[in-house]
C-alpha cells in the first residue's frame, strides 16, 4: 500500500438522519470495491451492536451512536471515510471526528432541503473551512425544485454552489441525471430501475436526448440547465478548497446515481491531507517524523474488559507497526505494537499508515481525546473543540458508598467525550453537561455496566452553559465572585457560567463587557 500523503482522501459524510447517509456509505464502499454486496454495512453494524449492554440502546432505537472508520482503495488512492452519526442526539465525538477529515460530503434530502442536523454539522466544517461536495439525494422521489434547493444552500449556509449534475424530472417523471461538465447523461434502461446506462452527448441540445426523454420534460430540462449555467457560479477549485464553494450533484444513492460520480469527484478535486496547526508550529504532512492526534476514544464493545481504542489521525510521517511514540501530555513513550486499521470488511492489524490515515490504538484508559503523539517533539495539535452542552443535570448517587466508582465513571466517560463534567462552587454534587438528551441513557447504562454504579439525574435550574474568559485577572475575579452561584469549573479547571436563558447571558454580558462568553472552547 503506498504511504505518501498525496494518495490519501480522508473525508466524512454530514447529513440529517434519514437523508440517505447509510445508503450512500454502503454504495461508496460497494463501488469503491470494499464490499462485495451492498447491505453489508447495516448487517455488520447490527452484529457489532449486539455485543455490549450500552449499545443495546442504539439497537433498540435503531440508531448508531458510535463513529467508525472505513478505509478502501479506489483508483490508486486510499479513501478513509470517517463515519459521523447523524442522529440529533449524539456526543461530541461526532463533532470532533470532523476535525480529523480533510473534506466532507453533505447529503441533503431533495424533498426537505437543509435540516437542523446538517446545519449544525456544517457549522463545524465551516470553523475549519472544510471543503464540501453536496449530494442532493432522493431525486427519484417527489422533490423540491432544483433552483429552490440550490438557493436554500446558498442562503442558509452562505456557501456558493456550482451545479455539476442536474436531474431530469423528479418523482414519477424522474428520468436521469445530466452532467453539465462533460455532457454525460445517466439513466436506467428500464424506468424505475437502478442507473445502468451512460449516454455521451455533445451538450444538452444533442438530438440523442430527444430519442430518450419525453419532449415536454426535455424542453423544460434544457431551459432549467441553461438557466442554471448562467445563474450559478462556475466550478472553481480554489474556492472549493477554501470552503467557499460547493459543487452540487443531484442524484439518488438508492438508484446508484451519485456514488460513482462522488468517488470520481473526491479523487479529482478533494484535498489531500492538509498541514496541521500545533501550539508550536504548523506540521506539514510531508515531514518524515510521525505525529498525530487522538480525536476519539471508544470503550471496547466487550463489557468484561475495560480496554479502549483511541482513534488517532496521522498528520505527518510514515507510521510503522511497533513504533515507539511519545504521548506529549504525559511525556511517556508508548510502543504501538497492535495498531488497528479499519477496513470495511474487518479490523486488521496495520503494518504501516501515512498522513491522513486513522489508526486505532488499544489502551487501558491512558489515552485521552486531544492527546498528541510525536517521535519526541514537544508540541500539541490544536483546534479540537469542546461544545457548550445543551442538556444539564445534577448527578444523584443513591448508594453513598459508591462515590469512588462514580468519580471514576464520570472521569473516564468525560475523557471519551461522552459527557462533560462540572464541579459546582457551591454544593458537592457533580453536574454533567451533554450535547444530546439520549446521552443520559447511555451514561446511566454504562456507569452501571462498566463501573457497577447506579446513578440518577436531577434537573437543575440552568439550561445553558458557556465558558468565560478575560485577560484581566482582577476583572475576572470580580466577575466570578459576583456570579458565584452560576459558576462551575470544567475538568481542566476552566470557569463555566450557567444560565437559565440566553437572555440571562446577554444581560450578564452587558454588565461585564470585558468578559468573553464562549459556546465552544478549544481543548488545547
Ligand atoms: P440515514 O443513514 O441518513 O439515516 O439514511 P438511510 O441511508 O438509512 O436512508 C433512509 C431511508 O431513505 C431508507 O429507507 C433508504 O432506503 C431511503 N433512501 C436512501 N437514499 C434514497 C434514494 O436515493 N431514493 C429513495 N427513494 N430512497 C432513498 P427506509 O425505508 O427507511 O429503510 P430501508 O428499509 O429501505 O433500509
Amino acid at each position: 500500500m503506498p504511504s505518501s500523503h498525496e494518495t490519501r482522501r480522508t473525508f466524512a459524510i454530514i447529513s440529517h438522519p434519514d437523508a440517505g447517509k447509510t445508503t450512500l456509505t454502503e454504495k461508496l464502499l460497494y463501488f469503491g470495491g470494499a464490499i462485495r454486496m451492498a447491505g453489508q454495512v447495516k448487517a455488520r453494524g447490527e452484529k457489532r451492536r449486539a455485543k455490549s449492554d450500552w449499545m443495546k440502546i442504539e439497537q433498540e432505537r435503531g440508531i448508531s451512536v458510535t463513529s467508525s472508520v472505513m478505509t478502501f482503495e479506489h483508483k490508486d488512492l486510499i479513501f478513509n471515510l470517517l463515519d459521523t452519526p447523524g442522529h440529533e442526539d449524539f456526543s461530541e465525538d461526532t463533532y470532533r471526528t470532523l476535525t480529523a477529515v480533510d473534506s466532507a460530503i453533505m447529503v441533503i434530502d431533495a424533498s426537505k432541503g437543509i435540516e437542523a442536523q446538517t446545519l449544525k454539522l456544517f457549522e463545524v466544517c465551516r470553523l475549519r473551512d472544510i471543503p464540501i461536495i453536496t449530494l442532493v439525494n432522493k431525486c427519484d422521489r417527489e422533490a423540491k425544485d432544483p433552483f429552490e434547493l440550490m438557493d436554500e444552500i446558498q442562503e442558509t449556509l452562505a456557501l456558493d454552489v456550482s451545479p455539476m449534475v442536474l436531474p431530469i424530472g423528479s418523482g414519477s417523471t424522474f428520468h436521469g441525471c445530466y452532467n453539465v461538465t462533460n455532457g454525460d447523461y445517466y439513466t436506467a434502461k428500464t424506468k424505475g430501475d437502478a442507473f445502468d446506462t451512460i449516454v455521451e452527448t455533445s451538450g444538452i441540445d444533442d438530438a440523442k436526448l430527444d430519442d430518450l426523454v419525453d419532449s415536454q420534460l426535455l424542453e423544460e430540462s434544457r431551459e432549467m440547465i441553461e438557466l442554471a449555467s448562467v445563474g450559478y457560479s462556475d466550478f472553481d477549485l480554489e474556492s472549493y478548497r477554501e470552503g467557499h464553494l460547493s459543487p452540487v450533484i443531484f442524484g439518488s444513492a438508492l438508484k446508484d446515481f451519485g456514488p460513482t460520480a462522488l468517488l470520481d469527484l473526491i479523487a479529482d478535486i478533494a484535498p489531500m491531507p492538509r498541514p496541521s496547526p500545533t501550539t508550536e508550529r504548523t506540521v506539514s504532512p510531508e515531514e518524515k517524523k510521525v505525529s498525530g492526534f487522538v480525536f476519539k476514544v471508544q470503550a471496547n464493545m466487550d463489557s468484561h474488559h475495560r480496554d479502549r481504542v483511541a482513534f488517532m489521525r496521522i498528520c505527518s510521517g510514515d507510521f510503522k507497526r511497533g513504533m515507539k511514540l511519545r504521548q506529549v501530555r504525559t511525556g511517556k513513550d508508548i510502543m504501538v505494537h497492535s495498531p488497528i486499521m479499519f477496513f470495511a470488511q474487518d479490523r486488521e492489524i496495520a503494518q504501516e499508515a501515512g498522513p491522513g490515515d486513522v489508526i486505532g490504538i488499544p489502551n487501558h484508559g491512558t489515552i485521552r481525546v486531544g492527546d498528541t503523539f510525536t517521535e519526541g517533539e514537544q508540541m500539541q495539535f490544536t483546534g479540537l473543540p469542546a461544545f457548550a452542552p445543551e442538556v444539564l443535570r445534577r448527578v444523584r448517587l443513591p448508594d453513598g458508598t459508591k462515590v469512588k466508582q462514580l468519580r471514576r465513571a464520570l472521569e473516564d466517560l468525560a475523557e471519551e467525550g461522552l459527557t462533560q463534567v462540572f464541579k459546582p462552587n457551591i454544593g458537592s454534587n457533580w453536574i454533567i453537561g451533554l450535547v444530546g438528551i439520549l446521552q443520559l441513557d447511555v451514561l446511566k447504562s454504562r456507569a452501571k455496566a462498566e463501573y457497577g454504579v447506579e446513578i440518577d439525574f436531577e434537573p437543575i435550574t440552568y439550561n445553558m452553559a458557556v465558558w468565560v474568559k478575560c485577560d484581566d485577572e482582577a476583572k475576572m475575579k470580580t466577575f466570578l465572585s459576583a456570579n458565584v452561584n452560576n459558576i462551575v469549573h470544567d475538568r481542566e479547571g476552566s470557569p463555566v457560567f450557567l444560565a437559565k436563558s440566553q437572555w440571562e447571558i446577554d444581560f450578564t454580558k452587558e454588565r461585564h463587557p470585558d468578559i468573553t462568553f464562549m459556546k465552544t472552547r478549544e481543548l488545547v
